[in-house]
């Protein structure tokens, strides 16, 4: 589904160049052109920014806390 109708990127490709290191609007901006020409995207842009973050640091926090429990003996 596209995101930016006037570039057209979609959902899977940010999600990608999120993966891939971007972190703000600005990094997805810059890679992919998204909110670059009528704006109307930006909203939903950082709607699947902050839901991809907030999953990859869910996944790193879990992956962090059960690596850092002492190990039974
Ligand atoms: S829909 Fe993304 S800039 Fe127009």
């Amino acid at each position: 589904m596209f995101v930016c109708v006037c570039n057209a990127v979609t959902e899977s490709q940010i999600r990608r160049a999120i993966d891939e290191g971007a972190l703000t609007l600005a990094d997805l901006r810059t890679r992919l052109a998204v909110a670059s020409e009528c704006g109307y995207c930006t909203v939903q842009v950082d709607e699947v920014l902050s839901k991809r973050l907030l999953e990859i640091a869910t996944t790193r926090a879990s992956g962090q806390s059960a690596g850092s429990l002492p190990t039974a003996r």
